[in-house]
């Protein structure tokens, strides 16, 4: 494992602007005055998603990105989905409510080491997971999500080597479900590693009627568990469909808000982490708040800004992601 990253600069809260309760309806008449779009994660908390004109998961999100003709993108989420927009998009100003709402597994894969790694498979193509930064990005063949990685891999010629990067735990169930070798590189996201194989298997006594369903980010030992794995997206519409009325939920908490909202009559978990602490949220995506979406909507800061050479050279795998998938 590697270091991770120095934290960019933290957004301080409101010290001024509307009350609480006056936030949403003045970001809906910001967001009209600025020409902007919306665009959060599930992750997000709930009031955020209730506000946004579009939530989804990273492939939902990216696609969006590149569709829309809003002058500004306010990406609520993290720092890389928010720079895979502007990477998408250069001509549009891109917002991220606090810009120290970074990834840990994009902060576990380092562009200098990821060079070094990578020369030592000069034949092998690379496959990134889109949780990386540009520089990682403009070191890859090919981007993918959660959503589309067995897919994109499975397309790939039979006898190409592939490296894949930075998660290794979804590197490894791409593998199982492909049926590809691939050379993985050690990186995890530290949300999904904390999850507590305990408190499944305890949860799992106390409601034998829930099925667990699993985000692929997860260790080993946890998907051994699940019924069922897949991105966030995938989670939400594999419980619409499923006939279980109860789910054990192992991603972060965030995807519980559109759950419940759209299956009243259906059981939501979430699974604490080790230790029983609430670990199992994301510290980054949680930066974001309702004030900070308010201020960067009044002071259009922090943007997102990239030297034209990285964007170029990252969009290549990115536009390559979006040409093959389906
Ligand atoms: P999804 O692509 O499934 O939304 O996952 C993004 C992410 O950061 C998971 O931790
Ligand atoms: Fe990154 Fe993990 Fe947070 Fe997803 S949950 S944004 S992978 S730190």
């Amino acid at each position: 494992m590697f270091a991770a990253a120095p934290p960019l600069e933290a957004q301080p809260e409101l010290d001024h602007g509307p009350s609480p309760r006056d936030l949403p309806a003045a970001i809906a008449e910001l967001r009209q005055r600025r020409r902007a779009t919306i665009l959060a994660h599930y992750y997000q908390e709930p009031k955020i998603q209730d506000i946004a004109d579009c939530i989804g998961d990273s492939l939902e999100l990216s696609r969006r990105a590149a569709e829309t003709d809003a002058d500004v993108i306010v990406f609520c989420g993290v720092h890389f989905m928010a720079e895979t927009a502007k990477i998408l998009n250069p001509s549009r100003l891109v917002l991220l409510p606090d810009l120290e709402a970074g990834c840990s597994l994009a902060e576990s894969c380092p562009p200098e080491a990821f060079a070094k790694f990578r020369d030592q498979y000069p034949d092998h193509l690379v496959v990134s997971y889109i949780n990386t930064s540009a520089a990682i990005k403009a070191q890859s063949d090919l981007i993918c999500t959660s959503s589309n990685a067995v897919d994109l891999v499975r397309q790939l010629p039979p006898t190409q080597p592939i490296l894949f990067a930075p998660d290794r735990n979804l590197g490894r169930w791409v593998q199982q479900k492909s049926g590809r070798p691939m050379v993985l590189w050690p990186g995890s996201c530290i949300v999904h590693e904390t999850f507590s194989e305990a408190a499944v298997l305890a949860l799992k006594q106390a409601h034998p009627e829930a099925a667990v369903i699993a985000h692929p980010e997860c260790r080993e030992n946890l998907l051994d568990l699940a019924d069922f794995i897949g991105s966030t997206s995938r989670l939400l519409s594999h419980s619409r469909s499923a006939a279980a009325p109860a789910f054990i939920v192992l991603t972060e908490p965030g995807i519980l808000h559109q759950m419940r909202r759209a299956m009243p009559d259906k059981t939501f978990l979430e699974v604490p982490g080790l230790d029983g602490c609430n670990c199992n949220a994301c510290p980054h995506m949680r930066r974001n708040s309702l004030a900070k979406l308010w201020r960067c909507l009044e002071t259009l800061e922090p943007r997102i800004e990239l030297a034209e050479d990285l964007r170029q050279r990252a969009l290549v795998p990115i536009q390559r992601m979006l040409a093959m998938s389906r």
